[in-house]
């Protein structure tokens, strides 16, 4: 085996096997048109993932460190590239400064999102330059984009790779691809109709995990990049997901998050189309584990079914996350989002009506082109007539490819500005009302480990997604306690531990 080969983890040279039709760029930017166009072709299942044995010594003696922007699909996908990367025989470790290989996967959401990345891809050409033997690659949302790959085939040529939210399964190749070239290795899929099921994972932590029920997007909100850089809507199968739950409740954790980023459209996909999210949660509700919370629902298909199932509890948990993005029914209908600020207080009504105890959460874009300050106003109205507990507030950046990116807008920064600061004072004194009846009563908290802010101090989280803080002996981490608020603020509860919970129902 020659030097090249070893790095390349025992591979054969690309002579034996023709590679190259892998690493055609076959990425498109963000073409509404192309984008609709896409087929309703069949989803195709791949049950056969493994690790080639050619690849098995790829990563001996070597580190890897993955940093991870955006959302929890983000988060969840590092879960896959690291489980791969062990699986070729890589070791994480904690900083950039001795990793073998870098990471950065990205989101590209907002233009913030992005510039962090690109910050950061300078800050790393000083390692690369004093260590070329690292490999430095960017995946990800903003691998997917046409203008962010040829910034960085341009720009930024101490990175080695980049690939899409559609090739992880491939990145042994990729890998090896990488230490083989001189160049820069782009393998970026436009190609979206495939779900691979049994990908290996790393899990960050054993105590709450995250369970993909669908990828992509369909929805098509005309500000939004996502169903761009994550392909069509497409759906795993009830019986995987309901194994991957089982599972981890065999393994002990606490808590499932179900990731789509329109969960709501579950099973629009498959051939029937008569199994839907309220039927998966469902049976999901009758696995014995203690919390189970989905993200993100969109309001239009939030079904009388999935309602009438949620409002069944037990382990479903009563916090809901419900994006609005505005109060304005123009806006929203500029913004494509489907529904009517009547229809989403109407459903917010019947939630309501289902889950009396119910706690909501929202997204709002401030600032959308051309937006009046009363159509604002109906932002402030609609969120006090919810009282929503909590809110991720945000001012509309536009994404190049999406319509909303084409329209001329008259809405200058600073009053953009304005209107966040003016929302997120709403969001905070709505946070720290919510919070004010929780003074002295006795709450659940799924332990997570040490505070950030105080090591001697232990935090989680309530059903509802309130932070709480309190001293107890850390052999409580990773079990749902009771605690007893003694001090409610803004964000957070601070507590009196009293023990490890019992059967009986207390206010969660
Ligand atoms: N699929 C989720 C949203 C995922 S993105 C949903 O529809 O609920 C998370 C949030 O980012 C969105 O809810 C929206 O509030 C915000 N967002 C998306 N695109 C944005 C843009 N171009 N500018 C500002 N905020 C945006
Ligand atoms: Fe983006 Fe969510 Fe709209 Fe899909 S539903 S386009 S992810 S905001
Ligand atoms: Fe960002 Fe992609 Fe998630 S754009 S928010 S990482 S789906």
């Amino acid at each position: 085996m020659n030097e090249e080969q070893r790095l390349a983890g025992q591979a054969p040279t690309t002579k034996e096997k023709d590679y190259s039709q892998y690493f055609q760029s076959v990425y498109t930017p963000p073409s509404l048109k192309n984008a609709k166009k896409r087929g309703r072709e069949e989803i195709s299942y791949h049950d056969d993932f493994s690790i080639d044995e050619q690849f098995r010594g790829m990563g001996q003696g070597r580190t890897f460190y993955i940093r991870t922007y955006g959302c929890q699909m983000n988060e969840h996908d590092t879960e896959v590239i690291a489980g791969i990367l062990v699986g070729l025989g890589y070791e994480p470790t904690e900083t950039v400064d001795n990793a073998d290989i870098v990471l950065l996967n990205t989101c590209a959401i907002r233009e913030n999102a992005e510039n962090k990345v690109f910050g950061e891809l300078g800050h790393l050409k000083p390692l690369k330059l004093e260590r070329p033997d690292m490999l430095i690659g960017v995946c990800g949302c903003m691998s997917q984009e046409e203008s962010v790959v040829n910034k960085i085939l341009k720009t930024y040529d101490q990175v080695d790779m980049v690939f899409g939210t559609h090739n992880i399964h491939r990145l042994p190749e990729i890998l090896r691809e990488a230490y083989l070239s001189k160049e820069m290795v782009v393998e970026v899929w436009s190609k979206e109709g495939d779900i691979i099921e049994n990908l290996p994972r790393v899990r960050k932590g054993n105590i709450k995990g995250w369970v993909n029920i669908m990828y992509g997007c369909d929805k098509f909100c005309t500000y939004c990049i996502v169903p761009y850089t994550r392909g069509k809507e497409r759906s795993r199968r009830p019986e995987d997901i309901i194994q991957e739950v089982r599972q981890l409740a065999a393994a002990g954790y606490q808590e499932i998050t179900l990731l789509g980023q329109n969960v709501n459209a579950y099973g629009k996909d498959f051939e029937d189309g008569d199994y839907r999210l309220g039927d998966l949660m469902d049976d999901l509700r009758k696995i014995d584990i203690p919390r189970i919370r989905f993200t993100t629902s969109h309001p239009r298909d939030f079904d009388d079914h999935l309602i009438e199932v949620l409002a069944k509890g037990g382990n479903l948990v009563d916090h809901i996350h419900l994006p609005v993005q505005s109060g304005s029914s123009e806006i929203l209908k500029i913004m494509s989002r489907k529904y009517t600020r009547e229809h989403y207080l109407e459903l917010v009504s019947k939630i309501k009506r289902a889950i009396p105890n119910v706690t909501l959460t929202t997204d709002i874009i401030v600032g959308f082109p051309n937006e009046t300050d009363e159509q604002f106003e109906e932002t402030i109205s609609l969120y006090k007539e919810v009282g929503f507990d909590m809110a991720f507030t945000y001012i509309y950046s536009p994404r190049e490819g999406t319509p909303a990116a084409k329209m001329q807008d008259n809405v200058p920064m600073q009053v953009k500005k304005e209107r966040l600061q003016k929302l997120n004072k709403v969001v905070n004194d709505f946070s720290a009302e919510a919070m004010k009846p929780y003074q002295g009563k006795v709450v659940n908290v799924l332990v997570e480990g040490e505070s950030k802010r105080n090591k001697d101090v232990l935090s989680g989280y309530t059903e509802k997604s309130k932070l709480v803080n309190f001293r107890a002996p850390a052999s409580v981490i990773g079990k749902i306690v009771q605690v007893r608020v003694v001090e409610a603020k803004t964000w957070s509860l601070d507590g009196e531990y009293i023990g490890v919970q019992e059967e009986e129902k207390v206010m969660s």
